[in-house]
């Protein structure tokens, strides 16, 4: 990493903690001004609220800018403001969630200026947020001239639009956020056909009122071009939208199965080679990409920005008694991964399916990496075959993480190993831990062992596997697949002797 790069680093860091700081003393004074008074349990309450919502919908909606023409891919992101709800999260859960969003939205290149957080029960169904907090927000985007709000939510149509309709500027949600980031960092064809996919599912409920609320942002920040379904609300425009998208969507799902099969000759090349596979996965910024240079030379792109790496690479590494294994770095993970995303990166998930072992990397010095493994856990336990592949925990960033992190790790994940791949600490012994794990090399044999290496058949029944066996004259005949071993101590024992 360069000076620069770490200097920016840093000053983001900074930034997110000062924001964060921010948002959570305001939410410690809210609470302690309203101490008992939670009132989002309260049905009346809550229906008192969303038709008042409701009204601000009608009466603000004719105050609508004049729609202009927005790329729903180059969604820009500038002047963010953060919103979250606080449910049944503890106060450290929220503040992680609130870092993450925070750091998701710098990595899509936005600038976060604020953000607030509301304990509720239940979302509002009109805006979200219930009608004072969402005044509250309208006062905090006047206030830093911010264009986004970023909910750390999926919303519904309908909750976007109210939303937007009081804090009059684009409301963008925790999916579009992950969509327009993988957007982003899509470099292959098949990366970027199938993010573009995925961010069509996402638009395509979603196209009603689209187009109005793209209208706020200021023209000259609008992407112009072949925007995709949001020029205007009319139904015709809607209808026809439509019609292009599906289009698009069913050309996109005929370019991705095509590419398919050359995935799959390139995995079963490697496999019916009787290389071992090894995949990588973990958490975005988990380390994995570093990971994976330490163990290769690589020279993997790494970055301390989420998802730096979308398409999956595919490395040689060799074992300490020279067996020859690949390694594949896969997407980076994310709570809550958007549904359409983990449907378009299938195939490349679709690796870890078919590894020998799963390398997961896990940031022991996050705050929380528990629930970032559960994250893990639970996309991959969608993929088939996933769940017969041997995992290894690597807690990454021991350099980072303090004893007792690292301690209480090790007792939640038995069996890992703490490492990092900054440093190299701990390298050595991941690297045993994982060639414990590869399955042994197979070494076809077709061989006559003589009766007197009787001992020697019976360790081939033990230890290989037997495809043929016949009796001969000069001895056993053996088609088997052993390891390198015991293929030379067979060699060696039929081997023609000097004198004969
Ligand atoms: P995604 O592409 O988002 O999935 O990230 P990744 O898991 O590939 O993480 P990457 O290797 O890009 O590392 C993220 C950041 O963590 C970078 O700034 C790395 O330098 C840093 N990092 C990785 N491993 C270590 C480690 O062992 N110690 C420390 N201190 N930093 C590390």
């Amino acid at each position: 990493m360069t000076p620069t790069q770490s200097g920016d680093d840093e000053a983001r860091d900074a930034r997110i903690d000062e924001v964060v700081a921010r948002i959570l003393s305001r939410q410690a004074q809210a609470l302690s001004s309203t101490a008992g008074q939670d009132r989002s349990g309260d049905a009346g309450a809550m229906e008192r609220e969303a038709r008042a919502a409701t009204r601000r919908v009608d009466t603000s909606a004719s105050d609508r800018a004049d729609i202009s023409e927005v790329e729903y891919r180059q969604v820009r992101l500038e002047r963010v403001v953060l919103v979250g709800l606080r449910t049944t999260q503890s106060e450290e859960e929220a503040e992680n969630s609130l870092r993450e969003l925070a750091a998701l939205a710098e990595t899509a290149g936005s600038r976060v200026m604020d953000g607030v957080i509301q304990r509720r029960s239940l979302p509002d169904p009109a805006t979200y947020l219930g009608s004072g907090k969402a005044k509250e927000l309208a006062d905090i985007v006047r206030a830093h001239e911010a264009d986004t709000v970023i909910v750390d939510e999926e919303l519904a149509p309908s909750q976007r639009r109210g939303l937007e309709d009081v804090v009059d500027a684009k409301v963008v949600d925790r999916t579009a956020l992950i969509l327009d980031i993988f957007a982003q960092h899509a470099k292959s064809r098949e990366g970027k056909a199938q993010v573009e996919l995925a961010q069509l599912e996402y638009l395509l409920p979603r196209l009603r009122g689209w187009g109005e609320s793209m209208s706020r942002q200021a023209g000259g920040r609008v992407a112009g071009g072949a925007g995709i379904g949001s020029r205007g609300p009319g139904e015709t425009k809607i209808e026809l939208d439509r019609r292009r998208i599906r289009a698009r969507m069913a050309k996109l799902k005929a370019e991705i199965a095509r590419m398919e099969p050359a995935r799959r000759t390139q995995r079963g090349a490697r496999r019916r080679g009787g290389v071992p596979s090894v995949a990588i996965a973990g958490y975005t910024n988990a380390g994995k990409s570093t990971l994976l240079n330490r163990l290769t030379d690589a020279g993997v792109l790494v970055e301390d920005a989420l998802f730096a790496t979308l398409d999956p690479t595919v490395r040689r590494a060799r074992t300490a008694d020279g067996r020859e294994y690949t390694l594949t770095d896969t997407v980076g993970f994310v709570r809550n991964l958007p549904t359409q995303l983990v449907e378009a990166f299938r195939s490349t998930l679709e690796e870890v399916g078919a590894a020998d072992v799963l390398l997961h990397v896990v940031d022991a010095a996050h705050p929380d990496p528990v629930s970032q493994v559960e994250a893990v856990r639970a996309v991959l336990s969608g993929i088939e075959g996933a769940d017969r592949v041997p995992e290894l925990i690597a807690l990454n960033k021991a350099d980072l993480a303090t004893p007792e992190q690292l301690a209480v790790l090790r007792t939640a994940f038995p069996g890992s190993v703490a490492l990092s791949a900054k440093t190299g600490y701990g390298v050595g012994t991941l690297r045993a831990a994982l060639e414990d794990l590869l399955p042994r090399p197979s070494v076809l044999i077709d061989a006559v062992i003589p009766y007197s290496a009787g001992s020697l058949v019976h360790r081939v029944h033990e230890e290989g596997e037997v495809e043929r066996e016949e009796y001969a004259a000069e001895g056993t005949r053996l088609v088997a697949r052993v390891d390198e071993a015991l293929a030379a101590a067979v060699r060696a024992a039929t081997a023609p002797r000097a004198d004969e």
